[in-house]
């Protein structure tokens, strides 16, 4: 595997990991963290999953300021075991999936700058510890993520790390959940996006699907804006059963024959919750 060859910075461990060093981040680093954390907590209650406003409560993380990785991984470990690891940016797949697989979250020390507001190419602290950490305060979905870290182990080691990698984007980062009748917000790429926030969950534009593992690894993605389409899944326990209790090998070996879905399409076995206009993406294409 070429990334066994990668070796981390001189600054960072041989897992990759750096010291936060809390005590340097400066009054604007925290003043950033205080704004963006007010414009979600101000419309999250109602959109995002009840677990994930336990979690910020458990983590004491509506405190003001970027936290402090030490107190949170203290709240953090008695409730599931889980810590948060500081890296110095995107790690390679085999160093992340192994973290995960010891309940360790790895996270960016760095904050966004007022002008990357609403957009940045790399995952700041904000996205990592804001959008991902609250979540592993549920029982369920924590084991959802290290059974996803092995999984990765698995997977990397049958050259299947990007159909696994598509089941961490439309369920981590970009999941959807049913809550009581309601759709309801999970993934951390949507939770920590103001924009995202709204759009999927309110705007007509993108496909609402239901959950469906093997059609999910087989589609898709877009990296540059609002999704086109999300999965619903009925319930963390539905999602963690449905993934770490069955054997992807067989799957693997179906994914490897077939082309991918592209993002929008509608497959008839799909169990569409929304069949969305696609107003949004087709107005952003050059005719
Ligand atoms: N059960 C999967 C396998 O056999 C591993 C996995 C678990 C993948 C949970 C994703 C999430 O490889
Ligand atoms: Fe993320």
């Amino acid at each position: 595997m070429s990334t066994d060859l990668i070796t981390p910075p001189a600054h960072a461990s041989a897992d990759w990991t750096i010291p936060q060093d809390w005590a340097a981040y400066t009054p604007g680093e925290h003043a950033m963290w205080d704004r963006l954390f007010a414009r979600q907590a101000a419309m999250l209650p109602s959109r995002v999953v009840p677990a994930f406003i336990d979690g910020l409560d458990v983590l004491r993380m509506t405190r003001p300021g970027i936290p402090d990785f030490d107190e949170l991984n203290a709240r953090l470990m008695k409730a599931t075991g889980w810590q948060v690891v500081a890296v110095p940016g995107l790690v390679p797949e085999e160093v992340f999936f192994d973290h995960l697989a010891n309940r360790r979250f790895v996270a960016g020390r760095f904050i966004r700058t007022p002008d990357q507001l609403d957009y940045l190419q790399e995952p700041d602290i904000f996205h990592d510890v804001f959008g991902h950490v609250p979540l592993l305060v549920h029982p369920v979905f924590a084991d959802y993520m290290q059974a996803y870290g092995e999984g990765g182990l698995r997977a990397a080691k049958m050259g299947m790390i990007d159909a696994l990698a598509r089941l961490y984007w439309y369920t981590v980062e970009f999941g959807l959940i049913r809550d009581d009748g309601a759709l309801k917000l999970y993934g951390a790429g949507i939770v920590s996006s103001y924009g995202e926030s709204h759009f999927a969950l309110d705007d007509p534009s993108p496909h609402r699907i239901g959950f469906d593992l093997e059609r999910i690894m087989h589609t898709d993605y877009r990296i540059d804006d609002y999704q086109q389409n999300y999965f619903v899944i009925d319930s963390f326990e539905d999602l963690l059963h449905q993934t770490r209790d069955a054997d992807f090998g067989p799957l693997y070996d179906r994914l490897r024959a077939a082309p991918l879905i592209p993002v929008a399409e509608i497959l008839p076995t799909d169990k569409v919750l929304h069949a969305g206009t696609q107003a949004y993406a087709r107005a952003k294409v050059p005719a």
